[in-house]
């Protein structure tokens, strides 16, 4: 039965708040942060109430400004009849600062400009859309202008740190000004609609549950492939590689999600430490095995959806060693998973752009219908959980095929699409964790302790991949052949994700 989108539920209402973005008119801002505010306020989520500041260095006009965000915001406009009117009527909502929070120039200036227009109580949230060097000032900053109430919030996201000891040092500086429950640590797949579904999946039906663990599960995949490149981040991404740039995040929460126990509730707190106690529990890599466990790749020249695609090196235009592909087969020692193996990976340039969870079971321990299944009979059962695109549920089971000629097994799937189901579109994941902080919910924001121990599993990882060459792939390919060697001893191997063309 096919459902259409509701309209918005009570539980989506949002007291009026203030959001001060400092870098407001920058990549970020534009790209991400004020187009998720005005999807929001097409929703009524967003009101009339709401007031947003975009404060940067050099602010130019408001109109200018406007020049700038238009063209991110097209799609939201053209998605309602009276976008036009509506995008100006939330633009009328903005207003521009000049702040230098290196100087401190501006600082009294915003104090003011805030104090004008807002009562104590409403929540104030300070958007940290600048580089993590500036972090540390721009706290000092708002603390002494006395921009540091109760009601005040500090938004800010990766890179959180280049290795332990940064990430510390960035946590300690935002923990001097502000409350760890003032911090909300954004990892922007943890606001992806599939990527919350994941925690309805486990912990809202009781089928899966009882299969969830290393009795029924042979091992679990997860692949973000990505078919962009260095898209004129040189100088951010020649430091930090597949593995800092998506591996300690991204594809850790994910393996959180996917592999942690249920918390008693869902509730900020308990659901961050039961992610915790997963990355606690992976088991060190061990540098002399890591050959086993770890491949890294480079893209070189190929084509990417029929179009050729310069090398990693002529892109950046010098020679590098850094990683635009890594795989890693990880362990979690406890007794759910003690011998499940998780293989993730994630690659620039890769064939398509295409994130999934593939969840495998274990092959029937006894085969009645021996005689009659066919080879792809045999196939174990999977789950196949699509994040992104076309979003949705794949379970591959196994039925007879039609007809006479015996009991011969095929596989076949229960296809959950989120699109043909829902008819909505999914709302971006910052429009979710915007509204998060303003609602006060930290669920689906990082805790300084899960950044810490992903970065301390990490650390001797990167120190160790480092030393070696990654081996170049072809743009437009799944990433380098070693890859398959992580399945050593295993007739597994990596899915490529399959998508429709769109
Ligand atoms: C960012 C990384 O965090 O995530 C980028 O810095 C990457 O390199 C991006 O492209 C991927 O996000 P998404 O939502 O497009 O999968």
């Amino acid at each position: 039965m096919k459902q259409t989108a509701s309209a918005l539920p009570d539980s989506a209402a949002i007291a009026p708040s203030d959001y001060v973005i400092i870098g407001g008119t920058g990549d970020l801002a534009l790209r991400k942060i004020f187009p998720a505010f005005f999807y929001r306020y097409l929703d009524g989520q967003v009101t009339d109430a709401f007031r947003f500041v975009a404060a940067a260095r050099k602010t130019g006009t408001l109109d200018e400004f406007i020049a700038k965000l238009r063209p991110f915001c097209e799609d939201a406009i053209a998605s309602c009849q009276d976008g036009e009117a509506q995008f100006a009527q939330f633009m009328k909502l903005v207003s521009l600062t000049t702040l230098d929070v290196g100087t401190g120039k501006g600082g009294e200036d915003l104090k003011a400009f805030i104090d004008e227009r807002i009562s104590d109580a409403r929540p104030v949230i300070f958007y940290m859309a600048i580089s993590p060097a500036l972090f540390g000032a721009s706290c000092q900053l708002l603390q002494k202008v006395g921009l540091v109430t109760p009601s005040a919030r500090l938004v800010v996201e990766k890179p959180l740190g280049h290795d332990a000891a940064s990430a510390k040092a960035i946590n300690d500086e935002l923990r001097a000004v502000f409350d760890e429950d003032s911090i909300y640590r954004i990892d922007h797949y943890l606001g992806k609609e599939t990527v919350q579904n994941l925690m309805a999946l486990r912990f809202a039906n009781t089928i899966f549950e009882s299969q969830w663990n290393n009795t029924s599960i042979d091992h679990i995949q997860i692949t973000v492939a990505e078919s962009v490149g260095l898209e004129g981040r040189a100088s951010y991404y020649n430091h930090y590689g597949a593995l800092r740039d998506m591996i300690q995040n991204h594809l850790m929460q994910l393996v959180c999600l996917v592999a942690m126990e249920p918390p008693a509730q869902f509730q900020a707190n308990q659901v961050r430490d039961e992610k915790l106690r997963v990355l606690r529990a992976l088991r060190p890599v061990n540098p002399e095995q890591l050959s086993d466990n770890l491949i890294i790749g480079q893209y070189g020249e190929g084509h990417v959806n029929g179009t050729k695609a310069a090398s990693y090196e002529t892109e950046l235009g010098e020679p590098s060693k850094i990683d635009t592909f890594a795989a890693l087969k990880l362990y979690i020692e406890n007794w759910r998973w003690a011998g499940v193996p998780f293989y993730i990976r994630t690659g620039k340039r890769m064939a398509l752009r295409a994130s999934e969870i593939v969840v495998t079971f274990k092959k029937r321990s006894h085969d009645i219908f021996a005689n009659g299944a066919t080879s792809s009979g045999d196939l174990p059962n999977q789950l196949v959980i699509r994040l992104q695109p076309q979003e949705g549920l794949r379970l591959q089971l196994i039925s007879k095929q039609p007809g006479p000629g015996g009991m011969r097994l095929f596989p076949s799937e229960l296809n959950l699409s989120f699109d043909d189901t829902f008819k909505t579109r999914l709302p971006d994941a910052y429009e979710r964790l915007l509204m998060d902080v303003a609602r006060g919910n930290q669920t689906l924001f990082m805790r300084h302790d899960e950044v810490m121990a992903a970065w301390d599993f990490m650390d001797p990882i990167i120190a160790a991949a480092a030393e070696k060459a990654p081996e170049i792939y072809p743009a437009g390919s799944f990433g380098p052949a070693a890859q398959e060697q992580l399945f050593d001893g295993t007739n597994a191997g990596w899915q490529a994700p399959v998508i429709d063309k769109e």
